[in-house]
Order: structure tokens, then C-alpha cells, then sequence
């Protein structure tokens, strides 16, 4: 049992039709939560901490509570990096033991995208850490990345291909309709599938990942609004496509706005019914759980994770 690299996950799901699920970690519940679940259905599991994870919990912290959940379940994690905006992040994370980082150059022109990403794959893998980067821009808030929904892009495959070969990146993600946050789609919800199969057709041996792939479970978004929450016309990418996304090379999916609601959910329930508790553990015990089931839920009938492991 060790932390260990993506490379042997991806491998497998490449030319599968499921997926790894990649969760955001913030705190001890959240970690918990879902190594719990990657335990339960004896799925690989990749666990990636934000600038802003990092800066919330100071990074000794996830790292150290990572490593502890490795010892409590026995279940191998990837320790992974996301959003890492320029070098100087990417080499911390590199350092302190991360064993996949992030580089998002995509707010950047190509060139200069190419030529950050470039310069992590260098060091990373000579410290034996796989690299992540990104081509295209999603709509929505990214990590100190803002991105105005109208300047969107999705990627172009050609330079998905020129990308890969000039980096020599160990996987991509990829713009194709997704977006970061609760609110994805105004009207009905529809991914570019054509666009992931003609970046597939020309990169097949990449790893593809999609980020912005919450679902935003209605029956958390119901429970946070019954209970005093106030986030309406909240919608997310329905449970099939992210099946249908795993068939066409992406290999890891992004998830944390699924597991923010299903927190917030659970403690806003307990506490709007036991307004007498004042002991965190009552309502954050429960939150745990909410969270350990979701995603079990998710490893099990969206991402067809269970016994990849
Ligand atoms: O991609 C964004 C993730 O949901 C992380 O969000 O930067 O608020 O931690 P954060
Ligand atoms: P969601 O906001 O859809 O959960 O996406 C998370 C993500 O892409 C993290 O990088
Ligand atoms: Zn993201």
C-alpha cells in the first residue's frame, strides 16, 4: 500500500469503457468519505487537492491525512495536483510527495501553454511524477483561473495531437462542454461527443480527462434547498454521459461540486433538525457518510469503477 502514479490506472481504463474517479479533498471527513467508498468497491482512486485546498488546510495536512488514509484502508491513492497555475506550485507538490500534478496553461496562448507544460513534464518526471495539462478553455470559475462563459472554447484535436507530442504529457483534459461549479447548462445538458471521439481518433494512446463532471445530484441540491440553502436552477452532466464519455479514452473524471452538496446537504439537514447540537462530530459524522455513499454510487453505476482496482 503506498501513494503510486496514475500511469497503471490509466493504462487499464484506456481502452475500457470506464473511468477513475478523480475527488477533490479539502478536510479529514472528505477524505474519509471517499476512500471509504474506493475500499467498499475496490476501485482505483485518484485524490487531488486545489491551490485553494492547499491554502485552506496548509499542505502538510492533506498530505499527511492521505497517507494516514493509505494506512487505515489499505487502498493505493494518486496523489494528484489540480489546477496547478504555473511552475512554482507544481514543483511543491512534486516535493512534498505528490505523485501527479496538474500544469493548467489554458487560460495561456498555445505556444505558452506548450512551453509550461513542457518545463513540469521535465521535472516531474524525473522525479517519477505523471503530469496532467490542459488544452481549451471550460466555462466557469477554475482555480485563480476566471474564465468568462462567453469566451469558452473547446478543444481543437489537432492541437490536442500537436500538444501531446510537443509536451510529451502523460494525459489531457479536455474542453467539450463541461464546466466547474453547480450551474453547467442553461437549457438541456449536451457534450461535444464527436469532438472527444476525433480527439481519441488522433491522440489514442493519451489519457483523456474531464473536468467540471459533477452531476449535481438533485436530491442533494432538494435537501440543501429544504433545509435554508438557497441554489436554484442547479444542473450538472447527467449520470450517462459521463458513461458515455469513459467508451471515447477519458480515463479520470473530476468530482467536487457533487461532494460540496452532499456535505452541505447532510449538515444543514442535521442541524435544522437538532438545533439543540453543537458537537461538530454530530453533523459531520453524517456528512461523512453522505459522502461515502454518494461515491460508492458513483464508482459503481456511473463510473464502472468497482473491482478495477
Ligand atoms: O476545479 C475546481 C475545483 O472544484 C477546486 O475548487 O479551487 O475552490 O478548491 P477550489
Ligand atoms: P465539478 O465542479 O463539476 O465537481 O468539477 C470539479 C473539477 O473539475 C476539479 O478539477
Ligand atoms: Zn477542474
Amino acid at each position: 500500500m503506498a501513494l503510486i502514479t496514475s500511469t497503471e490506472m490509466f493504462a487499464k481504463a484506456l481502452n475500457s469503457d470506464y473511468a477513475v474517479g478523480a475527488f477533490n479533498v479539502n478536510n479529514m471527513e472528505i477524505i474519509q468519505g471517499i476512500v471509504e467508498a474506493a475500499q467498499q468497491e475496490n476501485a482505483p482512486l485518484i485524490l487531488q487537492v486545489s491551490a485553494g485546498a492547499r491554502k485552506y488546510a496548509k499542505p502538510a495536512y492533506l498530505t499527511k491525512l492521505v497517507e494516514a488514509a493509505i494506512i487505515d484502508t489499505g487502498v493505493d491513492i494518486c496523489l494528484h495536483l489540480d489546477h496547478g497555475e504555473d511552475f512554482d506550485i507544481c514543483k511543491k507538490c512534486v516535493d512534498d510527495g505528490f505523485t501527479s500534478v496538474m500544469i493548467d496553461g489554458s487560460k495561456h496562448p498555445f505556444e505558452e501553454n506548450i512551453k509550461m507544460t513542457k518545463e513540469v513534464v521535465e521535472y516531474a518526471h524525473a522525479h517519477g511524477v505523471v503530469v496532467e495539462a490542459e488544452l481549451g478553455k471550460l466555462a466557469g470559475i477554475e482555480d485563480a483561473v476566471n474564465v468568462d462563459a462567453r469566451d469558452a472554447t473547446f478543444t481543437v484535436p489537432e492541437e490536442a495531437a500537436e500538444f501531446v507530442a510537443k509536451t510529451g504529457v502523460d494525459s489531457l483534459a479536455v474542453a467539450i462542454g463541461t464546466s466547474h461549479g453547480a450551474y453547467k447548462f442553461k437549457g438541456e445538458p449536451r457534450l461535444d461527443f464527436d469532438r472527444l471521439k476525433e480527439i481519441r481518433k488522433l491522440i489514442p494512446e493519451t489519457p483523456l480527462v474531464l473536468h467540471g463532471a459533477s452531476t449535481v445530484l438533485p436530491e442533494f441540491v432538494a435537501l440543501c434547498n429544504q433545509y435554508g440553502g438557497d441554489i436554484p436552477g442547479a444542473q450538472g452532466v447527467p449520470e450517462e454521459m459521463i458513461r458515455e464519455a469513459a467508451k471515447y479514452g477519458v480515463c479520470k473524471v473530476n468530482i467536487d461540486t457533487d461532494l460540496r452538496l452532499a456535505m452541505t446537504a447532510e449538515i444543514r439537514k442535521f442541524l435544522t433538525e437538532n438545533p439543540a447540537e453543537f458537537d461538530p462530530r454530530k453533523y459531520l459524522g453524517p456528512a461523512r457518510d453522505a459522502i461515502r455513499d454518494m461515491v460508492a454510487h458513483k464508482i459503481r453505476n456511473v463510473l464502472g469503477a468497482s473491482n478495477k482496482r
